[in-house]
């Protein structure tokens, strides 16, 4: 579809970079449903190997596509930049980004260790560019949805939130002879709760309102299930505003009840329970009238239909225009990243961790939060 637009002139411009496993959901999601405010030019993928997909699946033609970015932005003027390569190329992209003056769309989570999200954190700030993490589960049309309920105030505030990934998704993993690494994604419980439970902290968030506080987390795997990396993680968060979170993933249950898209939420407010099931958003209730017992709400329309990547990349071309900081902007990201990094640290050390405390450990006590 973006094809149609290349001509567009008021369009932006911009380069992807990385063509792995998740580069199929940019090519069918996100570009077709961003092109008429920005228009791709290039693709970048260091593998030589994936030039052909890479060509096919983002409708380039052969000299559209680069094996390494700098060539790629000395040859395009672009205005940013969608990073989808592992976390530890992350900082990367990001460095070459602000040396040639472009914004940056950076898949999550921020970088493979916060050591690296600091030292992003510090150059994109003192470059004055502007930079997304695509925390796009946030921005789903259900999770929007159940965040308006909130806000709303209907039914009082939240003091209590729980949110379920139930998932059987790596189960078959255990009856490979090997298990494949994959290069710049980490192991163990940082992979775990910064590649997968980031997504959970950061909606946790959003449906507080409010910031992590303190963490403790616990990561493991059942005694079946021989693979060395743990694929549970159970993660309970005291939020700034009082209110208590608990999260579970699980990528190894026996049914898949709540997937990707299809989270389980449950919000305790003062009047009513507020659940999100499957899409689907239903209210009970024992406080009386006026409040019903059983109530169903359908989800939030928007008539431009941009959720999710599409919604952030919106956001960030609104920011450029004049428009306000949005979420997910680096710098709201940060409390999140800070507390999946000091939750698997918690499950390392067995202790609750005060985010806080943990992120100014990287900030030299010139944290930003
Ligand atoms: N938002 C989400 O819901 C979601 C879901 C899945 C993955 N992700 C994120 O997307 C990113 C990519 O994940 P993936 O599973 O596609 O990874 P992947 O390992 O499958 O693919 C990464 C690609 O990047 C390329 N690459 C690596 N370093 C590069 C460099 N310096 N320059 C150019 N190309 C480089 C590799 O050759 C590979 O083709 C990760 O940050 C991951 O956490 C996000």
């Amino acid at each position: 579809m973006y094809k149609e637009n290349c001509n567009m002139s008021d369009n932006l411009h911009f380069i992807h970079v990385g063509v792995g496993h998740f580069s199929n959901w940019w090519a069918d999601n996100v570009i077709p449903n961003i092109s008429g405010m920005a228009t791709l030019v290039a693709v970048v993928d260091m593998n030589p190997a994936v030039k052909e997909r890479a060509i096919k699946r983002f409708c380039m033609e052969e000299r559209q596509f680069y094996t390494d970015l700098r060539e790629a932005l000395e040859k395009n003027k672009v205005d940013f930049i969608t990073v989808a390569t592992p976390p530890a190329a992350h900082e990367s992209a990001v460095d070459l980004a602000i040396r040639f003056g472009c914004d940056i769309v950076c898949e999550k989570p921020v970088a493979d260790d916060m050591e690296s999200v600091a030292r992003i954190y510090k150059k994109v700030n003192a470059s004055g560019r502007k930079m997304i993490i695509t925390m796009n589960n946030r921005f789903s049309q259900d999770k929007q949805s159940l965040e308006a309920l909130i806000t709303s105030g209907k039914y009082g505030p939240p003091h209590f939130v729980y949110g379920k990934l139930s998932m059987s998704s790596d189960r078959l993993l255990a009856q490979l002879p090997i298990v494949p690494t994959r290069p710049g994604h980490a192991a163990g419980p940082v992979g775990l709760i910064c590649g997968a439970s980031v997504h959970q902290i950061d909606i946790m968030r959003q449906m507080t309102g409010s910031k992590v506080k303190t963490v403790y987390a616990s990561t493991w795997n059942p005694d079946w299930y021989k693979i060395k990396d743990d694929k549970l993680a159970l993660v309970m968060m005291v939020m700034e505003n009082g209110v208590r979170t608990v999260c579970e993933y699980s990528a190894v249950n026996a049914a898949t009840a709540n997937g990707w898209r299809n989270d389980y939420i449950r919000v305790e407010c003062r009047d009513a329970t507020l659940i999100l099931d499957n899409r689907k958003i239903h209210v009970i209730s024992d406080a009386g009238l006026p409040f019903e017992k059983y109530a169903e709400y359908d989800l939030l329309k928007r008539d431009d239909n941009l959720w999710e990547h599409a919604l952030l990349i919106k956001n960030l071309i609104d920011w450029r225009n004049g428009g306000n900081e949005p979420d997910c902007s680096l710098y709201d990201n940060l409390n999140s990243i800070a507390a999946a990094c000091a939750a698997a640290e918690s499950s390392i050390c067995g202790e609750a961790v005060d985010v806080g405390q943990y992120t100014a450990r990287f900030f030299g006590g010139n944290q930003p939060l």
